[in-house]
């Protein structure tokens, strides 16, 4: 059997994280500057049934995947994509997981290796998955990672394009109307989303009528930013993330370092700035007037601060 090999983008949310927790709209865009790699083979030497993991790239060195406990996000995509495919005991194979997404940063890298893996495994079985079924795995070890998921990372990983997404309804991609290029900057803090997602659940359930309120403007927030990435407005594109992060500021999910970021952004002369992602930590994003200004906001970033910067551009929708 010849290996397979198979590739999932990073994702970067540019609108609406945490509300879209609790049902709002959020908008989000792959990263393919960064990446998750998995090459399934056959594994010489091992019996049927038996799946060797050698994924360093989160911290695992060579383990048969039945050796792993059953919540391990590897061994239950693993688990899963066996299930989906109806085959208790394929051949053996020996599954290489390597990543080029920074870990706990809000670039979706667990959602990447997920997807990455179980189209590697299913392609090298010969039955590759549909999206659909990569993507319900894939949602189904974000529970493993963040606890209650909207399920945005794994949608925006799965599919590979721009995606304005609701929580529980079908995808549906975004238009953009003109290139925005924008910068990814690291804070360099691990971030895990799970503990910011159960901390903005918490002050909402102690403060239900504000956080309700929080959370519709960040909805509003996000649609505007829709039609504004379809009209190609990206002055007002910017504004609106300004005013994103400033929600989430109130929703206790930035932090000194990301609220540096944000500002030395601004001083740099960036369009908007905000967090992205679960917060705390983690990564921030600037937009750019083009590809030079970029240069120096990115520049900038790094002198405030900043362990890691990625210049991504959306292209226009064709
Ligand atoms: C994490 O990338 C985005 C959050 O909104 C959590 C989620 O949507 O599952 C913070």
């Amino acid at each position: 059997m010849p290996a397979f090999r198979a590739t999932a983008p990073g994702k970067i949310i540019l609108f609406g994280e945490h509300a879209v927790v609790y049902g709002q709209p959020a908008l989000a865009v792959p990263v393919p500057a960064v990446q998750a790699q998995a090459i399934a083979q056959a594994a010489l030497g091992l019996s049927a049934g038996e799946i060797l993991l050698d994924a360093p790239a989160v911290g695992l060195k060579s383990a048969l995947w039945r050796s792993l406990p059953p919540e391990d996000p590897l061994a239950r995509a693993v688990a899963l994509t066996l299930e989906a495919l109806h085959a208790p005991q394929p051949p053996a194979v020996r599954l290489k997981i390597t990543s080029t997404i920074p870990v706990a940063a809000g670039l979706g890298s667990g959602a990447a290796v997920t997807v990455a893996l179980v189209r590697a495994l299913s392609g090298f079985l010969g039955a590759p998955l549909p999206d659909a079924a990569v993507n319900a795995i894939a949602y189904e070890v974000e529970k493993i990672h963040h606890g209650t998921p909207s399920g945005i990372d794994n949608t925006v990983v799965t599919y590979a394009r721009p995606v304005y997404f609701v929580r529980g309804r079908p995808l549906q991609p975004f238009r953009v109307g003109a290139p925005l290029t924008f910068v990814i900057a690291d804070s360099g803090i691990p971030a895990p989303t799970a503990q910011a997602v159960a901390d903005v659940r918490r002050a909402a359930e102690a403060d239900p009528e504000g956080y309700a309120a929080l959370f519709a403007t960040v909805g509003e927030i996000a649609n505007h930013a829709r039609d504004a990435l379809a009209r190609g407005d990206a002055r007002r594109v910017g504004t609106l993330m300004s005013e994103n992060h400033a929600l989430l500021q109130k929703m206790e999910v930035s932090c000194r370092t990301l609220d540096t970021l944000v500002q030395a952004a601004h001083e740099a002369g960036a369009w908007g700035a905000k967090l992205s992602g679960g917060g705390r930590g983690g990564n921030m994003l600037a937009l750019a007037a083009n590809a030079e200004a970029a240069e120096a906001i990115a520049v900038a970033l790094q002198r405030a601060g900043a362990v890691r910067t990625i210049i991504t551009t959306l292209q226009p929708s064709p």
